[in-house]
Order: structure tokens, then C-alpha cells, then sequence
């Protein structure tokens, strides 16, 4: 059985104490990691402060490691890919295209560690500054502790790891602790792209034991954090006056009108429903279609899910695996139990086996369901019909949480009426909201969380501006 260890300093440290990681699809043990205990942690802080303090990364230095890191991942985009599958039970389609989005956010990290600078402070503006030039810059924090989830592991990494070392910064990072073995691979690749030891450290093992001890080390600058909203929130009450970037998921709402491609919008919808098994922030779970083509739209969805392939999610014929875990099955089959008898009804799926979810659709549901109201994060979503284009609006803003929400419409004026007034990070107009690519800023509101990830903005988020001022 292959064993790995922490990664601290540019060394691999293999630790008496071990984790198992499993296949999801076959449930089967397929690596053992390494758990790291305090002592541990403060090693791999105390290397991240070292490299920090004692080796100079210049811009150009940042650039051509992370371009030569993006450019090893792609010479690996098959081994990563099939270690994607095998960790998350994500098919192998979506894990090939998990890698090659990495490749490309580590490229944007490249190119913002050249682009990064402060501005002119025009200070003569205000009477008696005649005799003075300022102007600010843009230095890293220091140490960045990147911590990340299970659904994305390798592009969720390179989102924070990119622009932190793009920043200046070194880095310790915590993977999730399911799937440890993309990131694993990932600094290996960080090692032979050239990047001095100690600017990437990897800590392996239980996620609120590890993330305990790394929330209780004030070395740490800044926290870039993707999972759920209570360890967000634990997080953030621990951070002080050290800065955080929390994305914390949602339930995610689209707005179908009327006059949109019904056939095709309702394929889209199903098809970022049931993306990576539902395990997406920014999953399709609600939709909201305009009563007049509720019955097409529903018709058309439940023919999409009911042609899709479940299957081993290392055959490229697979469009959906296993979830990560019979819990998270077990849960959800609770949810929407818990729905029918409210009332709400199965259109298609409903049934588990094991940590398999079929794909399913749910109609008649209500706004305070669990399936409705709080984040699914599971292969199943809900068709509500509406009346008013401004109740539909009020149905999406009826949540506790604000990533990104879609809007379906070939209307400019109801397009830009709900631009304006649905309340989340981003609105997306006639694609999903679970459309994203990875230049964009991305990151939400309310229990949606704080900061934007997309390499421009996060390499900002990772440095302090500091105003310098020369009077002559
Ligand atoms: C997420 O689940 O937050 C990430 C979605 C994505 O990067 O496509």
C-alpha cells in the first residue's frame, strides 16, 4: 500500500500515525496518509516563516515557477486526472477537465505575480502636499494557510496556492482530508517546478484537528478557506485581525422565463445539477420556471437524468459516480424523505445504494424544506413554477446564502431587472449559475462568505497595500 508523508521544507516526513484513503466507488483502501499532530504543524509554519524570511522570490522568479508548475501538470493530466477520480468518485471526463482548469488558474497566477503593483497617490490635490509624491505598494502577508475542500481538490488548491505564491507569500496547506492525494501530487509538482523549500509546506490528517492548530498559530497572515459555513464562521471568530477569503457554498437558484430555450435550458440545468454528483457550491438546486412552460421544462429535465450513465467513474462513458461517502447519501435520502412527506414530489430518482444517489428531480416542494433551504450539495434539484418575474426574484433572494444565481431570458429589461436585484456574488444571464470560469472574481454574500477567489483578485486579497510618501 502506497504511504505518503507531510511535505515541509522541500522533505517528505512520514508519520507514525495514519489515515486510510479510500476509492469512493469501490469503498476499497487505496493509500495511507500521513496525520499531522502539533509538532508537525508548527515544522511546517516554521519552514513556511523561514523561506519567507530568508529567500527572495522576485516577481520573475514567481512567474516562471508557477508557469513551469502549470506546464508539469499538463505533462501529468492523466495521473492527476485518474487520482481525481479515484479520491472524489468524480468521472473521468470532469477530472481531466478539473486538471486542465488547473493548469490554466496556476498560468493567470503567473501572470499577476508580473502584473501586481501598487498605484500613484496624488497627493497635490490637497492644499500643502505641493512638496510631496506618494505612492503604495503591494506586499505579501507572509505565510498564507490554504485549506480546501473534497469536490474540487486540485483546481480549489491551485486558486489559493496560485496566487498566494504569485503574491510573494509561502504557504501552508491542509487538503481535505478524503481526498489528500491530488494535493500530494500537486507538491511534488511545486518541488520539480523549481519552487524553494519551505514556500509550500503540506500538512495531512484530520481536518478540525489540523485546522485547529493551524487557526491557533498568529505566524499565519491569512486564511483562504472553502468549505462549510460553520467552520467559516469558527474560522473567522479565531482569525483576530488576521484576514480571511471564506467561500462557503449555497443553494444555488435560476430563473427560467418564458421566452427562453426551454429544450436547452432545461438540459443545462440538469446537467449542472448532477455535475461531479450535485458536490458543487454552485449546483443547480433551485429553479424557478415561469408557469407557462413549467410542464415542458420539467418533461425535458427528467428525459436528461434519465439518460445519464452511473457507472465506475473511471470509464469515460460515466456521467455520474458515487458521493463522497454513505453518509452524505444517507443524508440526503433522510432530505428528501423528509420532503415527501411535506408534500413534495419525486419526479425522477430518489433511491440510494450505498454512496450512490440517482440523479433526482423534485417538484411541489417548499420554500422552508431542507432541500430547498439549506445547501444540498447532493444530485438533486427542485422545479418551482412562477407567476410574477418579481416573485421569482424574491424566491431567489429567500436565502440564507448569496453566491452566484442564472437567469434565463431573451428580455433585456427582466435580464437587467434581475442584475440588479438578485442579491449574490455574481449573477450570470442566459447560462447557469454554476457557470464559472477561473479568471472571474468569484465569491458570495451573506453565509455565502467574504473575499472573491479568481487569481486577480486573491493575489490583492494576499498582500498588504502600504503607502510610502517622499517629501522633498
Ligand atoms: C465550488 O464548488 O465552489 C467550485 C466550483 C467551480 O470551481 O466550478
Amino acid at each position: 500500500m502506497q504511504e505518503y508523508g507531510l511535505f515541509i521544507d522541500g522533505k517528505w516526513l512520514v508519520t507514525e500515525k495514519k489515515l486510510s484513503v479510500t476509492g469512493k466507488a469501490t469503498g476499497k483502501e487505496i493509500a495511507r496518509i500521513s496525520v499531522a499532530g502539533e509538532a508537525e504543524v508548527t515544522q511546517a509554519v516554521n519552514a513556511a516563516e523561514k523561506a519567507f524570511k530568508t529567500i527572495k522570490m522576485e516577481p520573475y522568479k514567481r512567474y516562471e515557477v508557477l508557469l513551469k508548475a502549470s506546464q508539469l501538470l499538463k505533462q501529468n493530466q492523466k495521473k492527476m486526472a485518474e487520482i481525481l477520480s479515484q479520491e472524489v468518485g468524480k468521472p473521468i471526463k470532469e477530472a481531466m477537465a478539473e486538471v486542465a482548469r488547473a493548469e490554466q488558474t496556476l498560468i493567470l497566477s503567473a501572470e499577476e505575480a508580473k502584473r501586481l503593483t501598487g498605484e500613484m497617490v496624488p497627493l497635490a490635490g490637497a492644499p500643502g502636499c505641493e512638496n510631496r509624491w506618494a505612492f503604495t505598494m503591494r506586499l505579501p502577508v507572509g505565510i498564507v494557510c490554504a485549506i480546501t475542500p473534497f469536490n474540487f481538490p486540485l483546481n480549489l488548491s491551485c486558486h489559493k496556492i496560485g496566487p498566494a505564491i504569485a503574491a510573494g507569500n509561502a504557504v501552508v496547506y491542509k487538503p481535505a482530508t478524503v481526498t489528500p492525494l491530488s494535493g500530494i501530487l500537486l507538491c511534488e509538482i511545486f518541488a520539480e517546478a523549481g519552487l524553494p523549500d519551505g514556500y509550500l509546506n503540506l500538512v495531512t490528517g484530520s481536518g478540525s484537528q489540523v485546522g485547529k492548530l493551524l487557526t491557533a498559530d498568529e505566524r499565519i497572515g491569512f486564511y483562504s478557506f472553502t468549505g462549510s459555513p460553520s467552520v467559516g464562521k469558527t474560522l473567522l471568530n479565531n482569525a483576530g485581525f488576521r484576514r480571511v477569503a471564506l467561500e462557503l457554498g449555497s443553494n444555488s437558484a435560476n430563473i427560467v422565463h418564458h421566452d427562453a430555450d426551454i429544450p436547452a435550458t432545461a438540459e443545462l440545468c440538469a446537467k449542472y445539477a448532477f455535475a461531479n454528483a450535485g458536490q458543487v457550491c454552485i449546483s443547480c438546486q433551485r429553479v424557478y420556471v415561469h408557469r407557462r412552460v413549467y410542464q415542458e421544462f420539467c418533461d425535458r429535465a427528467v428525459a436528461y437524468a434519465q439518460k445519464l450513465v452511473i457507472g465506475d467513474p473511471l470509464d469515460p462513458a460515466t456521467d455520474m459516480g458515487p458521493m463522497i461517502s454513505m453518509e452524505e447519501a444517507a443524508r440526503t435520502e433522510e432530505w428528501i424523505q423528509a420532503a415527501v412527506a411535506q408534500g413534495a414530489r419525486v419526479l425522477t430518482g430518489g433511491k440510494r445504494r450505498d454512496s450512490w444517489f440517482e440523479p433526482t428531480i423534485l417538484t411541489d416542494v417548499r420554500p422552508d424544506m431542507n432541500v430547498v433551504c439549506l445547501e444540498a450539495f447532493a444530485p438533486i434539484f427542485s422545479i418551482i413554477p412562477y407567476d410574477t418575474i418579481e416573485e421569482a426574484i424574491d424566491q431567489v433572494n429567500n436565502s440564507v446564502y448569496g453566491l452566484q444565481a442564472g437567469v434565463f431570458t431573451q428580455s433585456l429589461d427582466i435580464a437587467r431587472l434581475c442584475a440588479v436585484r438578485i442579491e449574490t456574488g455574481g449573477v450570470i444571464i442566459n447560462d447557469g449559475a454554476t457557470f464559472r470560469t477561473d479568471n472571474m472574481p468569484y465569491g458570495g454574500i451573506k453565509e455565502s462568505g467574504i473575499g472573491k477567489e479568481g487569481p486577480q483578485y486573491a493575489v490583492k486579497e494576499m498582500t498588504e497595500e502600504k503607502l510610502i510618501v517622499f517629501k522633498f
